[in-house]
């Protein structure tokens, strides 16, 4: 039996992985792989809550599922699968379903912000929390190593447990949200007032810089990325500097440096020298994971035998809670 803490993440493959999503997650997935128990999924099921097209969205499971692996998530030490490939997180959600009131569903910010722009509105896209809180909850998770924009859908997860827990008695462990203390909300290149997304990577030529892009895209983005009147290179709280503190915080995630060194570092230079130089760095920090990209989407049926046995393995691993929690319930089991 293993006595490390269990740790869940998920990530959606809809899009192109930006920076964004390496600084908050992925990166930190990586390099604590060694200290937990882990468990990483594609969330194919999550995806579609907004149209996807289906050859697109195949195709970028499978992407997606290959730049976790090239990022360094090692088969050996954490379980990669795709959602839709252990039917237990669907079946787990509908159960929770019945213990979620709707208006707790209804005041989470990013269905709000999700759910404005469109005109007609899936009911998957509101049930999405109780569906993350179905992976989550699965797998008697400990830790899950998140962005900031996924907090309150983990504190929702909290409340659904402790509420099926409270209803029909102790069921689920309590997982608690892991942000990291540096690029916990990168923002858009091209707009520092909001947040880097994969949806707004795929119609703003600026916004992000994706795992997968070349030296020559990612300084076309960097050149552009939006700063101010000012000259200082400083990591200031003030909102018209919101765009270069941007940039030193992606400097300091891959670089590992103190915001002093990084301040006396950039102390005299111009911005101009700032962009460039986070640019090498995110493409030096890109360049071998694209190489084991390519390497091993070359024969995709590696990557699908590694999926297939992890969605075995995950199989495995979710369906004593998934029994349990129906025998809880009052199903014949
Ligand atoms: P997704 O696919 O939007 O993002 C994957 C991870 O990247 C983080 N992230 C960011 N971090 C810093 N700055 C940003 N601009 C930025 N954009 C994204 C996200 O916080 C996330 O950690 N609902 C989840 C997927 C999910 C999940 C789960 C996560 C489904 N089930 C269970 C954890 C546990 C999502 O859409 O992530």
């Amino acid at each position: 039996m293993t006595t490390k803490k269990i740790v869940f993440s998920g990530i959606q493959p809809t899009g192109d992985f930006h920076i964004g999503n390496y600084i908050g997650a992925i990166k930190r997935w990586v390099a604590e792989q060694d200290l937990y128990d882990n468990i990483f999924c594609v969330v194919d099921l999550h995806a579609i809550t907004l149209y996807q097209d289906p050859k697109i969205l195949r195709a970028k499971i499978r992407q997606a599922a290959g730049v976790l692996l090239a990022c360094g998530i090692d088969p050996q030490k954490s379980l990669l699968f795709v959602q839709s490939h252990v039917p237990a997180h669907a079946e787990l959600a509908w159960i929770l379903n019945c213990v979620t009131p709707v208006g707790w569903l209804e005041r989470m910010t990013q269905y709000k912000d999700k759910s404005a722009k469109l005109e007609s509105v899936s009911t998957g896209l509101l049930d999405y929390p109780v569906l993350m809180a179905s992976d989550i909850l699965l797998y008697q998770t400990d830790y899950v190593p998140v962005g900031e924009d996924q907090k309150q859908h983990i504190e929702l997860t909290r409340d659904v447990a402790q509420r099926f827990n409270a209803l029909y008695g102790e069921t689920f462990a309590i997982p608690e949200g892991t942000i990291p203390k540096i690029g916990a909300r990168i923002m858009g290149f091209d707009d520092p007032t909001v947040k880097m997304s994969k949806s707004l990577a795929a119609e703003q030529k600026h916004h992000a810089v994706g795992l997968l892009d070349s030296p020559d895209q990612v300084w076309a983005v960097l050149k552009r990325a939006t700063t101010d009147s000012g000259k200082e290179i400083t990591f200031s709280e003030d909102s018209k500097k919101a765009g270069v503190k941007n940039l030193l915080t992606v400097y300091q995630a891959l670089t590992g440096q103190t915001q002093a060194e990084i301040e006396n570092h950039f102390e005299g230079k111009l911005y101009g020298a700032l962009k460039r130089e986070v640019a090498d760095v995110i493409i030096e920090a890109l360049k071998p994971l694209q190489a084991r990209y390519n390497e091993l989407m070359q024969d995709t049926s590696a990557l699908d035998a590694i999926l297939q046995r992890a969605a075995e393995q995950a199989a495995a691993r979710a369906a004593p809670t998934l029994r349990k929690a129906k025998e809880k319930v009052g199903f014949v089991v």
